[in-house]
């Protein structure tokens, strides 16, 4: 397919109308040369295909999807820090894709965590950029694997929905490096996915969709992403900019007032032909790539896709509390079940992301088929209502008295889960924590299964009940799991992907959120997340990392491949890990780094490496990691690069980012070349900083010190003059002490100068 020779043969028309969608779902098509339409339909977590692909208006409301598999939402599959089931997923999806004439999925999200409020957390991963760049990439493999394309959404900083469409991210640019892009980066440079969302909110100042920095020198430019930019649906303003910026394709379409605006500037010259060509390049290239590399499927074993998105619940759930093994249950004779989402469970939050699932596991159903001739009883224990209701709660506690253990199943009101706003706290409502505290008091066995997306907070009524199981918004599969996990049949193996503060206003963002006059300020910078309860020593619920299971494991014999390494060799790293407890199951090791000696802040710790293991009880694996000189660097505003630098780091292996077991101290040398920025207004510190401004300052202390003037004059020779001025400009300090130099302070100074910068090159 030659499509340069297509492009040469198409009007500007055509060009600038497929440019813009040509209704809420499909690009347009070009008959008289073959150009078909490109069929574009949500996810991330299952397949969301408009039954009528031509429609123009994309309505949450809409129902009337084509039924596909419902998976866990990617804050519950985000726990399973499981590459390889994130990867069967994307297959799975990118089946039901090519099954359902989809060419192009919109998804994964992959926004950070930076607030726990944001209505659409449940659809991203987690908190940390490596962790959520990791499982993106293995997700959009999956689903490119099968000849459909992802598109990675939404690029970039719509951590709100508080005025997503306007609002702007203030953020730092080495925040922005480290948090935000790098979740991208990664995700980009290990899929290569064909198609990146902008997202609706200006990043500072500018809108997303006309930032050219973000979109074509950072996106194209330097991390080489040669896909097609498509806006997220409405975000273009004014369409010759956004094109101008970077975005490809405008959806939803048809837009009339883009297409005049386009045709226009072609005409007036303020866009240039060649722009356009581009632009049409990308989303040709997208076009026929999905003709052609799209697998041949039939039909598929729709079956066997409601078996993985249980086996996928299964490894999200997540054990937070299980005093004196209370979990798993050991054949109760009665069993009182409590909670409407027992029934009616959570599958999915609400918004573009809504899939109409094509199967449903009932929790409740999943347990009578486990339970043996177990008695149960059930409550519906509460209703969407903020308000107490006395009769629910005591029918509830009714039940609980009389059986031997109470399972009470929790979930949010719908609408504090759901697309384009935000949850005002983070908290159950008043009648859900009464309800638990009732019944826990009649029955010290109580276990809470928490059916939510996101965090909620705990501390009012944690310390009451025996157990706590977090299941998330669990997909069609999620009630079998949830049973499974119950009875022992799975030993649970989910591990938080982000935090859980004890109360909101403990959040890294709480003070800088949602922002004032359409600005949000990200304050907190890069500590987010663990980054920042680490840094300020705080207290949590449960920790980013943290998980229980039925059976223990222990770390041994960490070793890494040298002591003392250069950046650019890199690090291996090993260690043993063996199931030390009675059940087999499935554990996820964690490797942090921390910086001993840098020159700007860093974390306490950061996650850069993670391996999911399945041992049998006694069994012992030996697992490997290997970091790369990225993995060590932070990136410097000053020089606007990643940078190393020498110094000491530790190595270290924990089952959270709390729970550390094995430490192992390493040197690094760096090979960083960094070019020299001191002048005449640089301090003492910056000049000790860089390597030759140090020595030239020690050799010029020691030529001062040696004079018998300033031994005789100086009334402390104590003072270490260097260390007490470090943040005086060297010449500030130099015309103090001008009396005691060879020279006037000036000379000296453009002496040292021309020796730090001309020795360099
Ligand atoms: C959402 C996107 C979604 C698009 C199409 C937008 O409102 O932000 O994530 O893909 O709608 O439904």
């Amino acid at each position: 397919m030659d499509i340069n020779e297509i492009i040469n043969q198409m009007t500007i028309k055509e060009k600038a109308a497929l440019c813009i969608g040509a209704s809420a779902w499909c690009t347009a098509s070009v008959r008289r040369l073959g150009i078909p339409q490109m069929v574009m339909a949500d996810g991330p977590h299952g397949v969301r295909r408009a039954e009528n692909i031509d429609e123009v208006h994309n309505i949450y409301s809409l129902r009337k999807s084509l039924p596909s598999t419902c998976f866990p939402t990617a804050s519950a599959v985000a726990c399973t820090w499981d590459i390889q089931l994130l990867t069967e997923m994307g297959e799975a999806i990118g089946k039901e894709c090519i099954v359902q004439g989809v060419d192009i999925l919109l998804g994964p999200g992959n926004n950070m965590k930076r607030t726990p409020l944001c209505g659409r957390n449940f659809e991203y991963f987690s908190e940390d950029p490596y962790l959520s760049g990791d499982l993106a990439a293995a997700f959009i493999n999956g689903v490119q694997s099968k000849g459909v394309g992802a598109a990675l959404k939404h690029f970039i900083a719509n951590n709100q929905e508080y005025k997503r469409y306007t609002t702007s991210a203030e953020i730092d640019e080495r925040t922005l490096r480290e948090i935000y892009l790098t979740a991208f980066e990664r995700a980009i440079k290990k899929s290569k996915p064909w198609a990146i969302m902008c997202s609706y909110n200006k990043l500072n100042g500018i809108y997303c969709s006309e930032n050219h920095e973000l979109l074509t020198e950072i996106l194209r430019e330097e991390w080489g992403f040669d896909g097609f930019i498509i806006s997220d649906w409405g975000a273009v303003h004014d369409r010759t900019e956004s094109l101008k910026a970077g975005v490809d394709l405008e959806m939803p379409g048809p837009q009339k007032k883009s297409f005049k605006n386009l045709i226009k500037a072609i005409n007036n010259g303020e866009l240039t032909e060649k722009a356009l060509n581009d632009a049409v390049k990308c989303i040709l290239k997208a076009v026929f790539k999905s003709k052609e590399e799209k697998k041949s499927v039939e039909d598929i074993d729709i079956n066997s896709h409601h078996e993985l998105a249980r086996k996928i619940a299964s490894e999200s759930m997540v054990l937070l509390k299980n005093n004196e093994n209370i979990l798993p249950m050991t054949k109760p004779k009665s069993i009182a079940i409590i909670g409407k989402a027992a029934k009616t469970p959570h599958i999915q939050g609400g918004g573009s992301s809504e899939v109409n699932p094509s199967n449903l596991d009932i929790p409740y159903e999943e347990i009578v088929k486990l339970a043996e001739g177990a008695k149960i009883f059930y409550e519906e224990g509460y209703t969407m209502k903020e308000e107490i209701n006395p009769v629910m709660i005591d029918k509830a506690v009714s039940i609980a008295k009389d059986a031997e253990i109470a399972l009470v199943f929790l979930a949010l009101p719908s609408h504090k889960e759901f697309e384009s706003y935000d949850r005002e706290d983070i908290k159950l409502t008043k009648h859900q924590i009464q309800l638990i505290k009732s019944v826990a008091l009649a029955q010290p066995k109580t276990v809470v299964i928490l059916n939510t997306g996101s965090p909620v907070s705990m501390k009012e009524w944690i310390d009451d009940v025996q157990g706590v199981l977090y299941s998330w918004l669990m997909g069609q599969g999620g009630g079998k799991a949830v049973a499974d996990i119950l009875f022992g049949k799975i030993n649970p193996s989910g591990r938080l992907a982000e935090t859980f503060p004890i109360k909101l206003s403990d959040s890294p963002a709480y003070i800088n959120y949602p922002g004032e006059n359409n600005k949000v300020i990200y304050g907190e910078g890069i500590f987010m997340g663990y980054r920042y309860y680490d840094k300020k020593e705080m207290e949590v619920q449960f920790p980013f990392g943290y998980g229980l299971s039925y059976t223990t494991f222990k770390y041994s014999n960490l070793k890494v491949s040298s002591d003392e390494f250069k950046d650019v060799d890199g690090l291996t790293i090993t260690l043993d890990v063996k199931n030390t407890g009675k059940m087999a199951g499935k554990d996820i090791i964690q490797l942090y780094i921390s910086d001993k000696e840098a020159r700007l802040a860093r974390p306490i710790k950061e996650l850069k490496g993670f391996k999911k293991v399945d041992l049998k009880p006694g069994e012992t694996k030996t697992i490997s990691f290997k970091l790369e000189e990225r993995d060590f660097a932070y990136y410097h505003p000053k020089y606007k690069r990643w940078i190393t630098e020498d110094g000491e780091f530790e190595i270290m292996i924990g089952k959270s980012s709390r729970d550390i077991s094995l430490i192992k101290k390493v040197r690094l040398i760096s090979t960083t070349q960094l070019p020299c920025t001191l002048d005449y207004n640089s301090t003492v510190r910056e000049w000790l900083e860089d390597k030759k401004g140090k020595e030239i300052i020690e050799s010029l202390s020691k030529e001062i010190m040696n004079r018998k003037d300033f031994m005789r004059l100086s009334s402390d020779s104590n003072v270490d003059i260097w260390k007490a001025a470090q943040d005086t400009q060297l010449i500030f300090l130099l015309k103090q002490i001008s009396w005691a130099l060879p020279l006037v302070p000036d000379i000296i100074m453009s002496r040292l100068l021309s020796k730090v910068h001309g020795e360099r090159k």
